[in-house]
């Protein structure tokens, strides 16, 4: 029993109960817990931290800001770190990138930013239907949510659906061309789907599975929205702000979105969305859609510290490189345990170990939250494990979380192996199932759960890892 979190804050809370602990400081890569306790961290805040805790460069610019009495909270009034940002942000990410966009803050969550956008998509042609993808997580206000596909979330109370269709995203039917589906649905007059304002996408969908989509898809979602004065959104929430090894997650692709939302790590750690809107089509009226926070200028002092990254002409590629180990490290364990048939994708420095279970995923997490490293599970059924670690985190932590993960995914595996062996029981002791599993569990006094059983769902434990 936590203090006064158990008693004072609402049931909703999460990750509080997948890292039971009380986290007390952070720097970089590392977050240290009150009692002393260090863990390597791979999960960076759903990428809002991507530069790393407490990164030194945004420490100090906020404090000499803070100490200069600059603005804090000013709604959308102009101020002099609004400015700076702006200026900023054009000379290092849009103007190398040829990019004409015109920025529009928003509320402070990607929520936020998504909400924004199918609005000025539905202004703009008339039009209230939108396209999302199966697989899709694009937040959990009412209409961010009615695009998020998981079905976990969604309660016939919400009016939860209105207004949107979700298609099959690239993978969902094997090798069969989905974007081929989409054109033929859209042409089709009897196909039931209404010609919509837009069409949302992830271009690698992290909460949903960690699922790539290929360039050649990606083009000809792109080039059937042109077509038909189809808005095109790409959610850059999660996988834009260099998760995905550039800049923006769509460069790849060689397209152009006509609105893309980005998030998280925008406010280098701190609460900031905005929306990239094509020149042309900044419809929006003065005061059309407003939001109290807009304005977080602190977020502005840290966004523009971090940008500094992208000014480094190798940070790319040292991304990358991070982004190598971890696939081979995954690989590495994929083929170690064949009988598993556990499976790894990913770009840039956003990867996945799918284990198609969600029970084993959740024993990984918790045993690796034992020896000291934060990683979360993604995918319909929680089924898939993200490491996620800081753009920028130091080559030994690097390694030092991938050791870790190896050996708490092959003591979960023998756990297994040898639990199926004996038949245990539904919920049991580590100290008497399995002598791996024992001798690695830092707290034996944690119930294993039965490997016979495909449900982690209980009172106790989360309803899935959100993002
Ligand atoms: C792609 C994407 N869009 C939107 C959101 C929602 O962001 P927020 O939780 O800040 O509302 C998320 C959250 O992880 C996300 O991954």
């Amino acid at each position: 029993m936590v203090e006064p979190i158990d008693r004072l804050e609402s049931n909703a809370r999460n990750y509080a109960r997948q890292f039971p602990t009380v986290f007390k400081s952070a720097l970089g890569s590392r977050m240290t817990d009150e009692e002393g306790r260090e863990y390597i961290d791979f999960f960076s805040g759903a990428g809002s931290v991507n530069y790393g805790h407490n990164y030194p460069q945004v420490n100090q610019a906020l404090v000499s800001y803070i100490q200069s009495n600059g603005i804090q909270s000013s709604l959308d009034m102009t101020t002099s770190a609004k400015i700076e940002f702006l200026k900023k942000f054009e000379q290092t990410i849009l103007s190398p990138r040829n990019l004409d966009y015109r920025v529009q803050f928003t509320g402070p969550t990607g929520s936020n930013a998504v909400e924004a956008a199918i609005k000025l998509a539905r202004k703009q042609t008339g039009r209230s239907h939108i396209a999302a993808f199966t697989g899709a997580c694009h937040g959990h206000s009412l209409g961010s949510l009615a695009l998020t596909s998981n079905q976990s979330y969604h309660s016939e109370f919400y009016g939860s659906h209105n207004n949107v269709t979700h298609l099959p995203y690239e993978g969902y039917w094997g090798d069969r061309d989905t974007s081929e589906l989409l054109e033929k649905m859209l042409d089709d007059n009897g196909s039931g789907l209404p010609k919509p304002a837009a069409v949302i996408l992830e271009t690698i969908q992290a909460a949903g599975g960690v699922n790539v989509a290929s360039t050649k898809w990606l083009r000809r979602v792109a080039e059937a929205c042109q077509k038909r004065d189809i808005r095109l959104i790409v959610d850059e929430a999660q996988v834009g702000c260099g998760r995905s090894g550039q800049f923006f997650s769509f460069e790849q692709a060689g397209i152009k979105p006509d609105i893309v939302c980005l998030s998280k790590s925008i406010g280098g750690g701190l609460p900031m969305s905005l929306n990239l809107i094509r020149r042309e089509l900044d419809t929006w009226k003065p005061g059309e859609h407003g939001g109290t926070f807009r304005g977080n200028n602190l977020a502005f002092v840290a966004g523009s510290a971090v940008l500094d990254h992208w000014i480094n002409p190798s940070f790319e590629l040292e991304i990358l490189q991070r982004g190598t180990r971890v696939k081979a490290a995954l690989d590495e364990i994929a083929h170690e345990h064949p009988d598993f048939a556990s499976t790894v994708r990913g770009r840039g420095l956003i990867w996945a170990l799918d284990v198609h279970n969600n029970l084993v995923a959740k024993e990984i997490i918790d045993l690796a939250f034992q020896r000291g490293l934060l990683i979360s599970a993604v995918g319909s059924r929680q089924e898939v494990l993200r490491c996620m670690p800081a753009l920028n985190i130091p080559s030994e932590l690097l390694q030092q979380g991938l050791e870790i993960l190896k050996h708490c995914v092959s003591d979960v595996f023998e756990f297994r192996r040898c639990a199926s062996r004996s038949e245990i029981g539904p919920s049991l002791p580590a100290s008497n199932v399995c002598p791996t599993r024992a001798n690695s569990v830092a707290n034996p006094a944690t119930p294993m759960t039965s490997p016979l059983s495909n449900d982690t769902s209980n009172s106790a434990s989360p309803l899935a890892s959100t993002y």
